[in-house]
C-alpha cells in the first residue's frame, strides 16, 4: 500500500462549509468544544510566530474514550470550526487512516509513517496554510511499547511508534502550521511518550442522561421532517423518562436506537408516523440489555 492511499481527504474548509453540521450533530458538554476549538485556534495562531523552546506546544491534540462517543466526528468538523479564526479564513483538513500503514508487511510500517507524516503530509501543505491533520484511531499506530509485547511483530509496533513520536518533534519544530488532531478508542494502549506529547488530552465521556434525551430527541426531529407525527413524541415528557433508561448507551447506539425501535414492528417501518413511547421504550431497554452483556475481549496490539 502507498503512503498516498492512507490519506483519505485532503481539502480546504471554510466556516461555510458542510462540515458545520458534523460538529453541531454531536452532543457533547459545551466546555468540551470550547476546549478542542480553543486549543487548535491557539496552536494555530501562536506557533507560527514563536519558538518551540517558547511554547512547548507539539499542535497534537488527543481525543479518547470509549467508540461510539462522536471523536471522529468532532475531529472532522473541526477545521471548519477553526477557520474563521485564522488568516485568510480556510483551513486545509487532511484525514489519515494509519490502519493501512500497520498492515504494511513486517519491517516497513516505520519507513512508512516517517514517510507519511514527516515527508507526504507536511508536503501536501507547503504552500503555508493552516492545517488540521487527522490521524483517526491513532492506537493502531502509537501503541504503547508496553503493551506491544504481546505482538506478534513487537519490534515492528516499537519502530512504528518511534516513527510517529520523531514526525511529531518535526512538526513541532519545523512545520508550526500543522495541527494534529488524533483519536483514540482507548488510551491504556497508547504510548505514553505521544500522550505526553499531546497539547491536550481531551476526554469524550458517554453522554449523560440530558445529553442521551437530546441526541433521542434531535434524531427524531430530523425524521418528523418526513413523518410529523414524530414531533409529538419527540416533545412529549415521556422522552425524559426514556433518556434516563438509556444509561450506558454511547451516542451512535443512542441514534440507531429509533431505528431499532421502528424496527420493532412492521406496521412502523410503513409508517414510521405510528411509532409510540413504548415502542421507543422497548428498543432502549433492548439496547442497555446487550450493551452491558459482559464485552467480548479485544484483539491485542
Ligand atoms: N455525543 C454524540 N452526540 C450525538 N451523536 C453521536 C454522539 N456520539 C456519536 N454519535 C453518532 O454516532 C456516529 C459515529 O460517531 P463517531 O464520531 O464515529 O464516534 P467515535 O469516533 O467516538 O467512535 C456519529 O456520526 C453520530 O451520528
Ligand atoms: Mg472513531
Amino acid at each position: 500500500m502507498k503512503v498516498q492511499e492512507c490519506v483519505l481527504s485532503d481539502e480546504l474548509v471554510t466556516a461555510n462549509s458542510p462540515e458545520v453540521a458534523l460538529w453541531d450533530a454531536i452532543v457533547v458538554p459545551r466546555t468540551i468544544k470550547e476546549r478542542l476549538r480553543n486549543q487548535t485556534v491557539l496552536s494555530l495562531l501562536v506557533r507560527p510566530d514563536l519558538p518551540f523552546e517558547v511554547t512547548a506546544l507539539h499542535g497534537l491534540c488527543t481525543l479518547y474514550g470509549p467508540p461510539g462517543t462522536g471523536k471522529t466526528t468532532l475531529a472532522r468538523g473541526l477545521p471548519a470550526q477553526v477557520a474563521s479564526y485564522v488568516p485568510g479564513g480556510e483551513v486545509r483538513r487532511i484525514e489519515i487512516n494509519p490502519h493501512g500503514l500497520m498492515s504494511a508487511e513486517h519491517g516497513q510500517s516505520q519507513q512508512r509513517v516517517s514517510e507519511l507524516l514527516g515527508e507526504y503530509v507536511p508536503g501536501l501543505a507547503s504552500d503555508g496554510t493552516p492545517t488540521v491533520v487527522i490521524l483517526d484511531e491513532v492506537e493502531s499506530m502509537a501503541v504503547a511499547r508496553s503493551a506491544a509485547s504481546l505482538a506478534a511483530n513487537p519490534a515492528d509496533v516499537h519502530r512504528a511508534t518511534d516513527a510517529v513520536l520523531t514526525a511529531l518533534d518535526l512538526n513541532a519544530t519545523q512545520h508550526p502550521h500543522l495541527f494534529f488532531v488524533a483519536t483514540s478508542n482507548f488510551t491504556s494502549a497508547l504510548d505514553e511518550a505521544f500522550l505526553s506529547r499531546s497539547d491536550a488530552a481531551i476526554l469524550i465521556p458517554l453522554p449523560e442522561p440530558e445529553a442521551l434525551r437530546e441526541i433521542l430527541t434531535s434524531t427524531l426531529l430530523t425524521l418528523a421532517g418526513k413523518y410529523p407525527a414524530l414531533g409529538d413524541l419527540a416533545r412529549s415528557s415521556a422522552m425524559d423518562r426514556i433518556a434516563e433508561t438509556a444509561h450506558g448507551l454511547d451516542g451512535r447506539r443512542t441514534r440507531k436506537v429509533v431505528f431499532e425501535a421502528l424496527a420493532q414492528r412492521l406496521d412502523t417501518v410503513l409508517d414510521p408516523g405510528r411509532l409510540t413511547e413504548d415502542d421507543l421504550a422497548a428498543a432502549v431497554r433492548n439496547a442497555v440489555g446487550e450493551t452491558s452483556q459482559p464485552e467480548v475481549p479485544r484483539a491485542a496490539y
